[in-house]
């Protein structure tokens, strides 16, 4: 496989661009450096190339924001209509609207809403939100939830965050309700907030968010989902059509434009009316090519089988290579995890080890035309035949991996330089 020109742009983007990457999980750190594409340049259902002409079945979808396929044809004839009618307008577009009613239509607690661009726009929004409606200052979290201080100030990337900022966040284990509790009881009456992803790739137990739920009300902190991830993927009503518990309010991002950037905080009416106190404002909070693809993804969801052939494919597939860990004696090295639409897989060993077979799988894959980044999000987009051929390549990726641990020899098959984590661990 031949990458030259990407190789030959990455020397040129150090110089212009630091670390090569607007978004980290996308950058060079993530996929083995001399042997992986750093470049893309076009994009079609499910399928992405690179800047050297090579076609890869793509499973990383832009991490997250494509759910019906790239390039797909009722979003771009709803975003270049609109393009036609304008784009940033100077009073409030009636496709705001529509859009909240709509929303208000899916979700019953989403009395109201507000939109923002990224994800990171909703969960600080949502954040700021309701610490000003409670009057507190502490949030409590569980999961990942965007590049601002109040949140990324918890993790190892925490540089340039304020002390007192970091402070103000706490984060607590997902499924484990007695810690939650601790910490509201610690923390009695100081607790703005508990925001969380309803799931990661773990499910919840039994009662668990019915719990969550339970002790935010009890301690007089809003639920805030964070259903960036799940929201129109896990259901197409996200985390609260697939358990039918209501927070107080949830955020949306990627999946709602299908690539084009709007994320969204939904809520109940009580709490949403903060906004008029509280300042969340931006140039393109009310652009409306995004709010356009919104609302042809939605007509999508509605009228065609999107979710259930993301269930099917999904489910062959994460099937497929849980068969495949078994098969070639894996199962102490790598596990999936997820739901059909989203599973990751987990690499073990020691940390050093996990990432050095994440390394190989993403190497191996990429040479056989399967852009993975160590997880799969399956669109409608995606067809059989795409699933097919990434089962057969993990089939004999994962046997040669097997013989080659067994001999002590794994690092042997790496030939580009092996991936980090974008968090260490802590
Ligand atoms: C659950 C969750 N919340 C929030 C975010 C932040 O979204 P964005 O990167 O669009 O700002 C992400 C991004 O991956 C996410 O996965």
């Amino acid at each position: 496989m031949n990458i030259n020109k990407s190789l030959k742009l990455f020397e040129e983007a150090k110089k212009v661009i630091p670390s090569v990457t607007q978004t980290f999980s996308k950058g060079w750190t993530q996929y083995p450096l001399g042997t992986s594409p750093i470049f893309l340049e076009r994009a079609d259902k499910g399928h992405v190339w690179d800047v050297d002409g090579n076609e890869y079945i793509d499973w990383p979808m832009g991490l997250g924001p494509i759910i019906l396929g790239h390039n797909y044809p009722t979003v771009n004839e709803a975003v270049s209509r609109q393009m036609r009618n304008g784009t940033a307008f100077s009073l409030p577009h009636v496709l705001e609207l529509k859009l909240a009613k709509r929303l208000s239509e899916w979700f019953p607690y989403g009395e109201m809403s507000r939109f923002g661009k990224n994800g990171s726009d909703a969960t600080a929004g949502a954040v700021r939100a309701a610490r000003a409606y409670t009057g507190r200052e502490l949030v409590l979290c569980s999961g990942y939830h965007g590049w601002q201080d109040w949140f990324i100030g918890t993790t190892t990337r925490s540089a340039g965050v304020p002390e007192a900022v970091r402070q103000l966040t706490k984060t607590f284990p997902y499924n484990d309700l007695k810690s939650l509790e601790i910490l509201l009881e610690d923390n009695c009456s100081k607790i703005a907030a508990i925001i969380m992803e309803p799931i990661g790739v773990e499910f919840p137990v039994d009662g668990y968010l019915v719990g969550v739920k339970e002790l935010a009300k009890k301690h007089g902190a809003v639920l805030i989902f964070d259903e960036c991830w799940t929201g129109f993927r896990l259901d197409k009503k996200g985390a609260y059509g697939y358990f039918g518990v209501e927070p107080d309010m949830a955020c949306f991002g990627k999946a709602i434009g299908n690539g084009y950037p709007i994320s969204v905080i939904t809520g109940r009416r009580e709490i949403m009316s903060i906004f008029d106190k509280i300042f969340y404002s931006f140039t393109f909070g009310g652009e409306t090519l995004s709010m356009a693809a919104a609302m042809a993804v939605m007509d999508c969801l509605e009228t065609e089988p999107v979710f259930e052939r993301i269930q099917e494919n999904g489910t062959v597939l994460f099937d497929g290579i849980k068969n495949l860990i078994d098969k070639h004696d894996l199962d102490g090295n790598i596990r999936i995890k997820g739901y059909p639409a989203r599973n990751v897989m987990e690499y073990s060993g020691d940390a050093h080890d996990g990432l050095l077979i994440k390394s190989v799988i993403q190497e191996m894959a990429i040479g056989r035309g399967i852009l993975c980044g160590g997880y799969h999000v399956v669109t409608y987009s995606h067809t059989k035949e795409d699933v097919d051929k990434t089962l057969f390549a993990y089939d004999e990726i994962f046997k040669t991996i097997s013989e080659q641990m067994r001999q002590g020899k794994l690092k042997e098959l790496l030939k580009g330089k092996m991936v980090s984590a974008v968090f260490r661990k802590a």
